[in-house]
């Protein structure tokens, strides 16, 4: 497998809103991206500075996995997110050295990017996703 870039860090903020006044209005992050991922139940906004993305995730109402990171750790840092040159095959590799990626076949996140989790329990405490860009064809 071969890491292309780091793609963006998550932080799980419970105020979207707020979160965009700090980075964007206060430190001059620039807003890249914003959409609303309803199987996820997130709200996600991206937001670039210096070649560095932050992607800001807010759960919504029913949400499980951010809500209980809120609960427990309070807003933050989430995640590193990792652009692979193929998703399919690094998860195939990371699980024959041992590491437990959260699906067997990557799913659809932000961006519309296939995405796949690294366990942190297997990665110093750090969540890892792995992404990689669709491919789309031209016509
Ligand atoms: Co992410």
């Amino acid at each position: 497998m071969k890491i292309v870039r780091v793609d963006h860090l998550g932080i799980a903020v419970k105020d979207l809103a707020k979160a965009e006044a700090v980075y964007c209005g206060l430190l001059g992050f620039r807003k890249t991206h914003a959409e609303t991922l309803p199987e996820m139940k997130l709200n996600v906004s991206a937001v670039e500075a210096g070649g560095v993305t932050l992607e800001l995730l807010e759960p919504r109402d029913g949400e499980t996995t951010i809500s209980r990171f809120l609960a427990s750790r309070g807003e933050g840092f989430h995640h590193i997110s990792l652009e692979v040159d193929d998703i399919r095959s690094a998860t195939r590799e990371l699980r024959d050295r041992g590491l437990r990626p959260v699906w067997d076949e990557p799913r659809i996140g932000a961006g519309g990017k296939m995405v796949n989790f690294l366990r942190p329990a297997d990665t110093s405490g750090v969540l890892i996703e792995l992404s990689q860009t669709s491919v789309e064809t031209c016509s």
